[in-house]
């Protein structure tokens, strides 16, 4: 094409025709619900809480969920500060009709809350302090599963409860027959007669593609083999080192079997099974270090070891962050600048069990928690965690510990 070829297409088009003003908008609010996008928000729904189910991978979640809620809310209503007040949780582990009630004497939720704590991300906690915060927990429970009651007794005299059912069902339905399921109401109260506020959660393994399908799953059968599975495995084994107390709970524990046995354990606290505890003959890391630095000061013969260090399954400690960085302890890791800076700033703590070998976790499980023998269902992590642990541990300590 020459040159004035090109020109002349260009002075053709360059008489604009007539364009009317662009309308002006007002401003408008992109998340604001409407009218005729109601199916495309429900679609929407379902795909957010596909999503959030997707981050609920483990056998254990359903009873990390129900106890951790349990236990924010019987902490948020211990800072009412209210005399005379005794949190309280029952859990009743039901084998025999397939279902979990968690009941707490907590803070309660009001009508409002109520109708609102199964939907995807809603939260009413405040603070850092609290277990939960995303508010999905109780979206998981709902949809994840297809059957729970939900009770709330916000006081006396006042309880609202309800079943959703088929939560499961509807949100694997891909072909929009399902209807989305609503909370019945219920005027069973039963639950929460005992308390004079709290709520009360009972989710049954019912229907398909759930897990665990059934809680025969997790082998164990009464009050004692669940109390050490929840303590190794939910919040109901909290983690309080360095002088930290656990919060003082009742929290009593109830498991009907198969075949219909009831039994019964308590606790006072939430606290982890901390392997020093159970694991055979152990001692304390501090205590031998101390015991050596004495002898030593006494010129005495090191390798003489007092016998309540010798013989061990293993040796434990603890220390917080600002002890470790004081330099007066066994830990000696190497510190970038940036890393002591955020020791300063969160000051963690740390607990570390060194055992002669982890088949002591299995010993634990068949012989002391009489589980199904291999299950390992109480385990330490996999053998290449195992071997990078002792790695790591190795390591931190200054001198090899006999
Ligand atoms: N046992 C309970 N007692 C009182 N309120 C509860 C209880 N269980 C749930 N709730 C209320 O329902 C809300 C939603 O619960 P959900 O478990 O989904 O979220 P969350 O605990 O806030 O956060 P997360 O997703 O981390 O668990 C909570 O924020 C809380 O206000
Ligand atoms: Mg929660």
């Amino acid at each position: 094409m020459s040159h004035s070829a090109t020109e002349s297409k260009a002075t053709i088009s360059a008489a604009p025709a007539y364009q009317p003003p662009s309308p002006v908008l007002d401003a408008w609010d992109p998340l604001a619900p409407s009218d005729d996008d109601v199916d495309m928000f429900a679609a929407a729904q379902k795909r957010e809480i596909r999503n959030i189910l997707k981050s609920y991978t483990g056998y254990y979640d359903l009873f990390s969920e129900m106890i951790q809620n349990a236990l924010d809310a019987v902490e948020k209503r211990s800072a009412e500060n209210v005399q005379g007040y005794q949190p309280e949780i029952a859990i009743n582990i039901d084998i025999q009709s397939n279902s979990v009630t968690v009941t707490d004497n907590g803070c309660s939720m009001n009508l409002q809350q109520f109708k609102r704590f199964l939907k995807p991300n809603f939260s009413f906690k405040d603070g850092p302090a609290t277990r939960g915060s995303k508010g999905v927990g109780a979206t998981y429970l709902a949809f994840g599963f297809n059957y729970l009651r939900l009770a709330t007794k916000p006081t006396t005299g006042t309880t609202y409860s309800g079943v959703l059912k088929d939560g499961r069902t509807w949100l694997d339905d891909g072909k929009g027959i399902i209807p989305r399921p609503t909370v019945e109401p219920q005027s069973d109260t039963s639950p929460l007669d005992h308390f004079d506020r709290g709520t009360s959660i009972t989710l049954k393994l019912v229907g398909d593609n759930i897990r665990p399908k059934s809680l025969q799953y997790f082998i164990a059968k009464d009050a004692q083999q669940w109390i050490c599975l929840l303590r190794a495995h939910t919040p109901l084994g909290g983690l309080y080192l360095c002088s930290e107390t656990p919060p003082k709970i009742k929290i009593t524990v109830k498991v009907v079997a198969d075949k219909g046995e009831e039994t019964i354990g308590k606790m006072e606290a939430p606290r982890y099974l901390y392997p020093h505890e159970v694991l055979g003959k152990t001692a304390d890391l501090r205590e031998f270090l101390k015991d050596q630095a004495n002898r030593a000061a006494k010129n005495q013969d090191l390798a003489k070891i007092p016998p309540k260090f010798t013989n061990l399954n293993g040796m434990w400690g603890e220390w917080t962050g600002t002890e470790i960085l004081s330099g007066a302890t066994p830990l000696n890791p190497a510190w970038s600048a940036g890393e002591k800076e955020l020791m300063q700033e969160l000051d963690p703590r740390i607990y570390v069990f060194m055992c002669y070998s982890t088949d002591l976790w299995d010993d634990y499980n068949d012989n002391v928690l009489k589980l199904r023998k291999g299950t390992r269902i109480c385990a330490a992590g996999s053998s290449r965690q195992q071997s990078i642990c002792r790695k790591e541990i190795r390591s931190l300590f200054r001198s090899p510990i006999t």
